[in-house]
């Protein structure tokens, strides 16, 4: 793991966008697992300064997202469908048969049309070549993706039930309250995110930091999924000061990360 500190939100995600455009520029078909939340946010904004300023060029580039809620329309402001075409895809060239990700069309009684459309979406990540960067985000109680506190570290992309705490902390998107929030998901497993070729892990404040220290510094285990990420051969974290304020470990920061 190549762990970054930086002072400030904003200088966090100037070093993500920065690793993001550096590989699209190496590599104009890259594969890019795509997250949603609060925290890359302003990676996103970055990414889309880039391309209409400095050109960056995401015709060639395939996203897929990591996750989605289920029983919501794709145009529900609280749906990643919504966050995704706002933040991102509305404001940059990627091509639209590029995007792909998961529905929330379905009730969770569907059962099989829920795991053939996982599979599904398993497949066109592996006819798409795998993922070559996959961005994630820290939820509070160590989940990546939805893949929530004893979720196998092996699993693969499925249904899922959200924990109150989830609900919760995810309640800004849904007018503040926890009760609008789905109860169900979709999303990639532990086992589909770890075959990414490498990770871009981002945290940001205090809020985070008891839940990064315990899964960069503590033993991997399926209670706290991120800890999985100890597992991958590339993995970078990036990390506000608060964020990383908790870590025992020394962060030499003098080394260039691997993307
Ligand atoms: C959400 C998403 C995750 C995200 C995490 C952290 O629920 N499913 O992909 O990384 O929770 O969210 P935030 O960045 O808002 O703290």
């Amino acid at each position: 793991m190549h762990i970054i500190i930086r002072e400030t939100h904003k200088a966090m995600s100037l070093e993500a966008a920065r690793a993001v455009a550096s590989l699209i520029q190496r590599k104009p078909s890259a594969v890019i697992g795509l997250a949603t939340g609060e925290t890359p946010i302003a990676l996103y904004e970055e990414l889309i300064r880039l391309h209409r300023e400095e050109r960056l060029d995401f015709s060639r580039v395939t996203t897929f997202n990591l996750d989605e809620y289920l029983g919501l329309a794709a145009l529900h402001p609280g749906s990643f469908h919504h966050y995704m075409k706002k933040r991102l895809f509305d404001h940059v060239n990627l091509g639209k048969d590029r995007i792909r990700m998961l529905s929330g069309r379905f009730a969770a009684d569907e059962k099989d049309a829920i795991s053939r459309h996982c599979e599904e979406y398993e497949q066109a990540i592996a006819a798409a070549g795998g993922i070559d960067l996959q961005i994630l985000g820290i939820g509070a109680n160590g989940h990546i993706g939805f893949n929530e506190p004893g979720s196998s570290l092996g699993s693969r992309t499925r249904l899922v039930a959200l924990q109150k705490k989830t609900q919760q902390d995810n309640a800004v998107f849904f007018d503040d309250d926890p009760d609008k929030v789905p109860h169900h998901a979709v999303t990639m497993g532990i086992g589909t995110i770890l075959e990414a070729k490498s990770l871009l892990v981002l945290a940001l404040g205090q809020h985070k930091a008891e839940i990064v220290r315990k899964a960069l510094e503590g033993p991997v285990t399926a209670m706290v999924p991120a800890s999985a990420l100890q597992l991958h051969r590339n993995a970078i974290i990036i990390l506000d000061n608060e964020a990383a304020s908790l870590l025992t470990r020394d962060t030499d920061q003098s080394l260039t990360p691997p993307i």
